[in-house]
């Protein structure tokens, strides 16, 4: 590539895709790679996933966007899906988990304006919580490196540290809207919540009178081996938010929420030029009951513990991992005390293997692969690691 015409935000890796199926992808040189990265926990079913293909020429020969004047039958189909597998009784849609979360905030302090009056407005976040880039969202984040040269930041927002209940309860009061978490914070290193944790949380909200808010954007549509994270710990939010997945990369988000909150969302008070987007509602209902199903949640489980295991063998084997966790298909490998900080590193020599993982974090190699990922990919996959493992050791 001669010239770069993209802002220089993004770090780009040494190879182009070209084209791709299922966990396969192939560069404009035509060499092929094993992709357990899922382009960030987005492609659940794969690349080109045969049946998505289909709905998506079908829909495309249709209609593809009428604006949200009007409703759709995708887009209700979707929402009706997504209700009736939930807690959730509404749905709105976006386009990313940014601005799912971000409706989900703006709904937590709208609903509390309402109710209580404009000082119920204190938004509590986790230390490390990542929920996207608008302003809104890095700010609510809990990573200042991703907002500090965004200043001046919205106010009312507070961090606690993760899994650290005496911190909630001294953070929570009668002036706070919504506390926001992750069942796993994904991008800061594949880290559950405690259950227990998920469980105080959910009672301060209930005494003060607070939303509760999951971002499931990296965790939720079956990426876990349960269609939602949130019922490994059998926790119900007020208001959760769904991206990534949804679309299996079409670019839909969404905001779930219970009745009474939905109320506040009152004609005119938020919206969405592309939200309910007709081909991604399409595509994304058709995603659903092929995600949903319980022969691939049964998968996600079973290939989630037999990469786990292997993945401990091959730490174990080259002492380049201290642990391996996280659930279902979303796996952290946690690099021992030597390789702290060198997460990136790891993931490039990976590529340089024809290996696509992620980093979460600088410590954490993450993988999120293809929720049907067959033994014969994860296991050249894991083959490759190893050798990108040795050069990473010799290097
Ligand atoms: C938990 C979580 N929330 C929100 C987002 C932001 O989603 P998007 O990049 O689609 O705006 C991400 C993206 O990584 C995420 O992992």
């Amino acid at each position: 590539m001669e010239h770069n015409y993209l802002t220089p935000n993004f770090a780009f890796a040494p190879m182009i895709p070209k084209h791709a199926l299922g966990s396969r992808v192939w560069d404009i040189e035509d060499q092929e790679y094993i992709d357990l990265s899922g382009g960030i926990a987005v492609n659940a079913l794969g690349h080109c996933h045969p049946e998505l293909v289909r709905v998506l020429q079908e829909q495309s020969q249709k209609v593809w966007h009428i604006s949200n004047i009007y409703t759709s039958q995708p887009a209700q189909e979707l929402a009706e899906k997504l209700v009736k597998n939930s807690f959730a009784d509404k749905v709105f849609f976006a386009n990313s988990g940014a601005e799912a979360n971000e409706a989900a905030l703006k709904l937590a302090r709208k609903h509390a304006k309402d109710h209580f009056g404009s000082q119920k407005n204190e938004i509590i976040s986790c230390v490390n919580s990542f929920h996207g880039r608008t302003l809104f969202t890095v700010s609510v984040g809990g990573q200042p490196k991703y907002s500090q040269d965004f200043a001046p930041l919205p106010a009312g927002i507070r961090h606690v540290p993760f899994n650290d209940i005496q911190a909630l309860q001294e953070a929570v009061n009668e002036n706070t809207c919504a506390v926001i978490m992750e069942p796993i914070q994904g991008e800061s290193g594949v880290l559950p919540v405690q259950k227990e944790y998920a469980q105080a949380a959910r009672d301060l909200c209930h005494k003060f009178q607070a939303a509760l808010i999951f971002d499931e954007v990296q965790t939720g549509m079956g990426r876990t081996g349960r269609l939602f994270a949130h019922e490994h710990f059998g926790v119900l939010p007020d208001i959760m938010t769904s991206a990534k997945a949804l679309g299996c990369g079409i670019p839909i988000g969404a905001m779930l929420c219970t009745q009474h909150y939905a109320e506040s969302f009152t004609p005119g008070s938020h919206g969405s030029t592309f939200g309910g987007n007709l081909l991604a509602c399409a595509v994304g209902s058709r995603a659903f009951d092929l995600i949903n199903a319980p022969e691939t949640l049964r998968h996600v489980e079973k290939q989630g513990e037999e990469l786990r295991k292997k993945l401990t063998a091959l730490g174990e084997k080259t002492g380049v991992f201290q642990q391996v966790r996280g659930m279902g298909l979303l796996i952290g490998c946690v690099l021992s005390e030597k390789y702290q900080g060198q997460a990136g590193k790891l993931v490039q020599l990976a590529l340089q293997e024809k290996l696509m993982v992620l980093q979460a974090g600088t410590n954490v190699l993450r993988l999120a692969p293809s929720l049907l990922l067959n033994d014969e990919d994860m296991n050249e996959g894991l083959i490759r690691l190893e050798r990108a493992l040795k050069a990473f050791q010799a290097a």
